[in-house]
């Protein structure tokens, strides 16, 4: 229907038929270009648009002057896909130097034309005018031409996202990020937007990153100090004695009768000193460094008047939403100081937190389920040509694994299942020995789904003393109503829990691992008022990037990476 109300009025319908298989050419709305893949992404590869006359934009790849300088050639690509417009320009047009440079931005006026019969291309464009031309000096431009490391792109994390592979991941990011909202929306979900600085620590793990200001105001004063040194005692003993000095002055002249005028000029000079010597008490008060109070640090004096952290996981806000609004999610940034070295880890990453009420560890299996599913169709619809390119680069089988993830049901162990199933392993050697108790580590995770299911799995009801305080306490008191998806590649792709919804049970768990209630009252009160079976689990994006993309390392899948001894920009 779009493409028929862009029709002029007079069209035959079968020329309405014809024109749908290769829809009328679209300028961007706020720029004043075409985008690249509107020209290449159709049907034929834009093989009907020969003849149209666009403006384009964006950056050269790869140039070349041929035909002894009189024209050259450019792979030019403004990513919106990841394929490049190749373009042509003479010699007569521009000057071509100026052109030819990777890294180049071109902005171009001309014609879409045939290539010549044999070439790659179904379409190519012919350069009429130059509109501009953003120049790069090759000799200083820092991203050469050879095929780049990834390691050695997270130097130059500001012009990473010009390579091919950066962009790819760029788009499938965006992809899946939309595809999130797209699934949430669908299924009745809430967004909320839980904040980023918090004072509860969800996970009970001490892994938060602390927000004071007390820090640079220290800082501050103690420079404030060196520039301005507090005043001694004598300066102090000094200032009194003026007050009371100009203080009998004042009494004097009253006692003298002398004129108004003189009197208040007196008045005047006794209030300056009144001022100047507060200003010197209130200066010999400033201390350096941070505030103490009982041996401790004052945090009355921080900015939130109480110690405050990044938050780790906007779980425990989420469900207050969820206890009166249903199904609720949030998708924000989450920050852990874990000193984990690892390439699944990042002290900066972005979670996916659904929380459903009125739903128990088979609904949240189910959900986490059904929308990595989704994920996974969704990015074979609608990301195929990045896809296309993460498989021939970095991982020939990730278009397979989307396709049977998005089409395969999950396996289901319990704990104790694939605990007894790692036990009996005989062909593999595990780094970490394996016995009921244990957190599996992520060579026993993805041996599970990558060996022995070779598809997603989720394992449910792990031991308590292993998982954290709001998880749903089971009847054997041994276990609670936990679950991870464990996907090949990646490992744990997802942690969730039914939530305890009992008041004293809740309050004994938080007790039991040594936190204190008071953070959590708060907490409690969604058990001590209208309390409700709920459930809810958090997806780790990057990971699952890392699962669609096959790339090894979580660094590489975020755009500004943030790790231990690293923080650029
Ligand atoms: O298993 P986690 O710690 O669960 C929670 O935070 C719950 N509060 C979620 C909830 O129930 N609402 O973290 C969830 C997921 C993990 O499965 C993993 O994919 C990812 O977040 N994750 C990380 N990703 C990158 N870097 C890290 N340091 C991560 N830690 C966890
Ligand atoms: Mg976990």
């Amino acid at each position: 229907m779009a493409e028929d109300s862009m029709l002029p009025v007079d069209q035959p319908a079968a020329t309405t038929l014809t024109i749908t298989s290769t829809p009328p050419l679209q300028k961007a709305e706020f720029s004043n270009r075409t985008l690249i893949k509107t020209i290449l992404s159709r049907p034929d590869g834009g093989a009907a648009l020969a003849g149209q006359k666009v403006t384009i934009g964006g950056w050269v790849k790869t140039g070349r002057e041929q035909g002894k300088g009189s024209f050259a050639f450019l792979e030019v690509n403004d990513g919106s896909c990841p394929a490049n417009l190749q373009v042509i320009v003479d010699s007569s047009v521009y000057q071509l130097s100026q052109l030819v440079a990777t890294g180049t931005c071109v902005w171009l006026e001309g014609e879409l034309k045939s290539p010549p019969e044999g070439t790659k291309q179904k379409i190519e464009f012919r350069v009429q005018k130059v509109l501009d031309v953003g120049p790069v000096d090759p000799a200083k431009y820092p991203l050469p031409k050879t095929r780049l490391t990834l390691e050695f792109l997270r130097d130059v994390v500001h012009l990473r996202p010009r390579t091919n592979t950066i962009s790819a991941v760029a788009r499938i990011r965006n992809a899946l990020a939309y595809a999130t909202h797209t699934f949430f929306q669908q299924h009745g979900f809430l967004y909320i937007h839980t904040p980023i600085i918090t004072t509860s620590d969800c996970e009970g793990a001490g892994e938060m990153f602390q927000v004071t200001t007390l820090i640079s105001e220290a800082e501050k004063s103690e420079k404030e100090l060196i520039k301005n040194p507090p005043p001694s005692e004598a300066d102090i003993e000094a200032a009194k004695k003026v007050v009371e000095e100009k203080g009998k002055a004042v009494a004097d002249l009253k006692a003298a009768k002398a004129s108004k005028e003189e009197i208040s000029a007196s008045v005047a000079e006794l209030t300056k000193a009144k001022e100047n010597l507060s200003k010197l008490e209130e200066r010999s008060k400033l201390k350096p460094g941070i505030p103490k109070k009982d041996g401790k640090i004052d945090y009355s004096q921080d900015f939130f008047a109480r110690q405050a952290f990044l938050t780790v996981s906007g779980q425990l806000q989420v469900e207050s939403f969820a206890c009166c609004l249903s199904s609720v999610y949030t998708f924000g940034p989450t920050f852990r100081a874990e000193h984990s070295h690892t390439s699944r880890h990042l002290a900066e990453f972005w979670m996916v937190e659904p929380e459903i009420a009125f739903a128990d560890l088979q609904d949240d299996m189910n959900c986490s389920e059904k929308y990595v599913q989704f994920l996974c169709k969704w990015l074979l619809d609608n990301c195929l040509d990045d896809l296309q390119f993460m498989a021939k680069t970095f991982d020939k089988g990730c278009i397979d694994r989307l396709t049977m993830v998005s089409s395969t049901p999950f396996e289901r162990v319990s704990y104790t299942e694939a605990v007894e199933i790692l036990e009996n392993v005989k062909d593999k050697k595990f780094e970490n020995k394996v016995e009921w108790g244990i957190d599996l580590a992520s060579e026993h995770e993805r041996y599970l789904t990558e060996v022995v299911f070779q598809k997603p799995v989720i394992v449910y009801n792990y031991p308590k003393g292993i998982k954290a305080f709001y998880m749903r306490l089971n009847d054997d008191t041994k276990t609670v109503a936990a679950m991870d998806v464990l996907v090949p590649k990646v490992g744990e792709l997802i942690g969730g829990s039914q939530r305890e919804e009992r008041l004293e049970v809740i309050q004994q768990r938080i007790l039991d691992m040594g936190l204190p209630l008071e953070p959590y009252e708060w907490y409690l009160d969604l058990r001590r008022y209208g309390t409700v079976k709920h459930s809810g689990f958090g997806l780790g994006f990057e990971r699952m990037i890392l699962f669609a993309t096959g790339i090894d390392n979580i660094r590489d899948v975020i755009p500004f990476p943030r790790y231990p001894g690293r923080a650029d920009l």
